[in-house]
């Protein structure tokens, strides 16, 4: 999707943006979130890249594993300034630092994180093979990505059920809350194209990555990826 197309989507829904995700999860984004950063504990990162950090609920979550840096990126000023609030808020703002940055052309130099993830970011990347190649290009030699997103169910009845649900429910409930007429029909239509299972793992390897990983979570409506530099 064409980046100034997302960037206006995601700065207009900004402020409902907290509250619809939690909403239209029913809370289990929290707990996704939290079994994609024990993915990365294994390594115990220091040093932490957020791509499409939003208003940094992965960063924040990623404090449990203890890291020096976490540094999240989106290139939604919005977004970003409703994440920065809550870190402030959180007292955090030692630990997590948000800057304006895109997947596609991360400005940090080759090597520096330990880590990089994205949860539900890679979906809207405007080339999902560039920002997973600039994800490798930044983590060091045996670092680690780690991408959380949506995927479908395949199993009667959970399948249908979703389906129904992300279709007509979805959109809207979300337009209805947000005010924005487009955004929430925007994220079933991404999430049907998006590439899923050993589809995605091919797009890892691809980027570089080995030893390449996925974790379906709650009837496969959302997936764990993992992979090693
Ligand atoms: C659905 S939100 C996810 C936010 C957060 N990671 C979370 O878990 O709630 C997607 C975010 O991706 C950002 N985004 C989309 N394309 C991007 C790109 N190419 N580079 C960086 N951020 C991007 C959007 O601005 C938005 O904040």
């Amino acid at each position: 999707m064409q980046k100034v197309y997302v960037r206006s989507l995601f700065d207009s829904i900004a402020t409902r943006y907290d509250l619809l995700n939690h909403l239209l999860s029913g809370g289990i984004d929290f707990y996704w979130r939290k079994r994609a950063i024990a993915k990365l504990q294994k390594i115990k990162p220091k040093r932490i890249l957020d791509i499409a950090t939003g208003t940094a609920d992965l960063a924040i979550a990623s404090l449990k594993i203890n890291p020096d840096e976490v540094v999240g990126l989106d290139i939604s000023e919005s977004m970003l300034n409703i994440g920065r609030k809550k870190i402030a808020e959180k007292k955090l703002t030692q630990k997590i630092r948000l800057e304006a940055g895109e997947a596609e052309q991360i400005q940090y130099e080759t090597g520096y994180f330990d880590a990089a993830m994205v949860a539900f970011g890679a979906r809207n990347f405007e080339n999902l093979e560039k920002g997973l190649s600039e994800m490798h290009r930044v983590v060091r030699n045996e670092g680690m990505i780690c991408v959380l997103e949506f995927s479908k169910p395949n199993a009667f009845p959970f399948k249908q059920i979703y389906f129904f649900y992300f279709q007509y429910i979805l959109p809207l409930v979300g337009r209805f809350i947000s005010k924005h007429r487009e955004a929430y029909q925007y994220l079933p239509d991404t999430v049907m194209k998006f590439p899923e299972g050993n589809a995605f793992l091919e797009k890892l390897q691809q980027a570089g990555f080995h030893s390449v990983t996925e974790e379906r979570l709650t009837f496969g409506i959302a997936t764990i990826y993992t992979g090693v530099k």
